[in-house]
């Protein structure tokens, strides 16, 4: 067990952290974000997410990628929701809506980081305060996000915040998988499974509307693995609407199941990743940055459905739809969330 410390940019560090079968998790403090998952396969090694390789170019390609995403994780509608019957008014930044509790979040910050060497496991800690009135959102917001790994090959990231006032907190942690190894080999090819017998269909801003959709007989049925193409091929108007997926699946199990509530398996079957998680939901979103998309991305060029998230959370909407979870923090109450998830090499 290692944890290796260098620069990534002018400002920023990251944390190689190395378990004893050579699995690799680099974590940087821009963003608490993740960088590399970087595991042995045969004589090889692989790298199973997207990500740059300094704090500057993630600023200046996309700052989403691999970031801890908050104060809220996804969409508010118009910017605005109610809370202990006070009005509130978030800045918008994408259209007339908030994306990811809005311009310069938890992605952009820099955030304290500490860390813990043991025999079994290495852990990563990030810790911020979003201001009162930070975007809009009321309450001082305490944040820390550790990300762990250990000698099962188990990456796990948790949550734990509180704040001095009443708010709204719904973080998720925006990782891309690639499994293949390559940004610019579409992961249409990556078999998936989710254990959800819902999914939250979507309106033309991207906008939950509240509904649960049943996915029997449509493209959103992953209750039995099956390759993400069919999702990116489907003549549903949800799939076309987005060009793939980019939807909260409403998962059935309790996190103590046996079985994992996701598992996306490679082309090739040589690495697959099993989820499971506290939170409700998972937002899967297969990167539909658009035909004939290219971005330099680590010597190669990021193209469309280059990477897939698995961004567990409440679903998006629950300010206004309560029937997706709760979202409300109550003033000095502690919130805790926690992902897993295993690599199977
Ligand atoms: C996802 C969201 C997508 C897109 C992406 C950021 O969480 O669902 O619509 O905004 O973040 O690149």
């Amino acid at each position: 067990m290692n944890i290796i410390e260098s620069a990534f940019g002018d400002h920023a560090k990251l944390f190689t952290m190395v378990n004893d079968n050579g699995v690799q998790l680099a974590v940087t403090d821009f963003g608490a974000r993740i960088v590399h998952l970087n595991v042995p396969i045969n004589n090889e090694r692989r790298e199973l997410i997207l990500g740059f390789d300094s704090a500057e170019e993630y600023i200046a390609k996309d700052h989403y990628i691999g970031a801890t995403i908050g104060r809220v994780a996804g969409r508010i509608a118009n910017g605005s929701f109610q809370l202990n019957q006070t009005n509130y008014q978030v800045v918008k930044n994408e259209n007339d809506n908030t994306l990811h509790g809005g311009p310069d979040s938890f992605e952009m910050a820099y955030w304290q980081s500490e860390t813990d060497i043991s025999d079994n496991k290495v852990s990563t800690s990030f810790t911020h305060t979003s201001p009162n009135q930070n975007n809009g959102f009321p309450g001082n917001l305490t944040v820390k996000v550790t990300y762990t790994l250990d000698n099962d090959n188990v990456w796990q990231v948790s949550y734990e915040a509180n704040s001095d006032a009443m708010t709204l907190f719904n973080p998720t942690n925006h990782v891309y998988f690639n499994l293949t190894g390559h940004p610019g080999m579409s992961v249409a090819d990556h078999m998936l499974s989710i254990d959800a017998d819902h999914f939250a269909p979507l309106d033309d801003q991207n906008l939950t509307t509240g509904e649960q959709r049943d996915v029997a007989q449509t493209a959103f049925d992953f209750r039995k693995a099956k390759q993400v193409n069919e999702a990116l091929i489907s003549a549903d108007p949800q799939n076309q609407l987005v060009s793939g997926l980019d939807h909260p699946f409403l998962l059935n199990q309790a996190t103590d199941s046996a079985s994992p509530q996701a598992r996306l398996v490679s082309p090739d079957k040589k690495v697959a990743i099993n989820m499971r998680t506290t939170a409700p939901s998972v937002v899967v979103f297969t990167a539909n940055f658009g035909d004939g998309y290219q971005l330099p991305m680590r010597q190669e060029q990021l193209i469309n459905h280059g990477g897939i998230t698995l961004e567990t959370q409440v679903a998006p909407g629950a300010e206004k739809y309560p029937a997706f979870g709760n979202i409300v923090l109550p003033a000095n109450e502690v919130y805790q969330a926690t992902t897993r998830f295993d690599i199977d090499i």
